[in-house]
């Protein structure tokens, strides 16, 4: 027989475990949004359907962007695919056709663009004032005063300080460059948008913008860089967004990248016969041959034991270098073939 009083605890157990799993649920469903939150807000840039139709051709073809904040994201396609004119719609500098952007996770783009700092297609540099006097007008033109300290930071942070006295058209195409960068950082910006800042330079004005866009990083500021030439990016870019004809093809991580490819030793003989049998010999089993290069991919191979092999039997080994060539191939592969240029 039960007691009231047990019936009222029977009651009340059964009202508080609904009250619990009520409870559990709303607690999972806040967790969600708040994750949902979080991820939505990670990105810096998210584009759903971006498109600019010039005559009656999509220039930028529907694209679905995603840049996260801190990244290096390499924005990579060939001439004429449609680079600068998605980056000119981020920036405000063309109208989107159609489609719709986030920046910062708002959209309010009219705010969050004033974090956003931009070089595209040339620095707009006043070739008749130095260094100093260009970061100087950039500054007056966005009405930040007092600007004396941030442009000698600035121009330090470039690696210009000393030619902060020197006119900008006496500048090699890489101080040019680099003069570009630290203008648009003048309003602190968290993200920056440069198209093609890479082209053109020599090797040793590519290694000093590449330790520029590192040092950026560390900073914070997260960078959207475009190129045509992979090579230019693929050392320091942590996403890859891959533009074809106006259409982004791929997006993809360098983590996914090296995962879905292997590394090449690549090595240049004179002798390609006696090249061939030295590494069969040497028990290579994975290897491709092209004329006088071979690209060997056994996991375990040896740069320096391979090179020892082939010298030791008389064959000059003119380069031995090792190459993600699966990446190459595979983002020739994803911009339409080989005649990638
Ligand atoms: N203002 C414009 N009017 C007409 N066509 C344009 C205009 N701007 C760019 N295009 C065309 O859009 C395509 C994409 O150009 P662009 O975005 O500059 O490519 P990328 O920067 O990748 O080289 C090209 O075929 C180009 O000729
Ligand atoms: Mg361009």
């Amino acid at each position: 027989m039960t007691t009231d009083s047990d019936e009222i605890s029977g009651f009340s157990m059964f009202f508080k475990k609904a009250i619990d799993i009520k409870l559990r649920e709303l607690y999972y469903c806040i967790s969600n949004l708040i994750q949902l939150g979080e991820f939505m807000s990670d990105y810096i840039v998210r584009t759903k359907s971006l498109t600019k139709t010039y005559g009656r051709r999509n220039v930028v073809d529907h694209i679905n962007m995603h840049v996260k904040r801190g990244e290096i994201y390499g924005f990579i396609g060939r001439n004429g695919a449609g680079k600068t004119t998605t980056l000119k719609m981020i920036a405000n500098l063309v109208s989107p056709t159609s489609g719709e952007m986030e920046l910062f996770g708002s959209t309010d783009l009219k705010q969050a663009r004033k974090k956003i700092g931009v070089l595209i297609e040339n620095p707009g540099l006043y070739p008749a004032m130095n260094a100093y006097d260009n970061i100087k007008m950039k500054c007056l033109m966005l009405g930040i005063e007092n600007s004396d300290k941030k442009i000698k930071e600035l121009l330090e942070l470039v690696g210009l300080q000393n030619a902060a006295n020197k006119k900008a058209k006496n500048f090699s195409l890489g101080m040019k460059q680099r003069l570009g960068v630290a203008m648009t950082l003048v309003n602190d910006p968290e993200l920056i948008l440069l198209d093609e800042p890479i082209n053109g330079l020599d090797p040793q004005g590519i290694v000093e913008l590449r330790d520029l866009f590192l040092k950026l990083q560390q900073r914070g500021i997260t960078i959207i860089v475009s190129s045509h030439i992979l090579e230019e990016l693929s050392k320091i870019a942590n996403r890859f967004g891959v533009i074809a004809s106006g259409k982004l093809i791929r997006e993809v991580t360098t983590e996914e990248l090296h995962t879905l490819s292997h590394t090449a030793i690549v090595i240049e003989v004179d002798k390609e016969v006696e090249a061939k049998k030295v590494l069969m010999d040497f028990g290579i089993e994975d290897f491709r041959q092209d004329k006088q290069t071979f690209f060997v991919f056994d996991k375990d191979a040896n740069p320096g034991k391979i090179n020892t092999a082939l010298v030791q039997a008389g064959i000059e080994v003119s380069s031995i270098r090792t190459q993600d060539e699966d990446i190459e191939t595979m983002f020739i592969n994803m911009m339409g073939g080989a005649n990638y240029v």
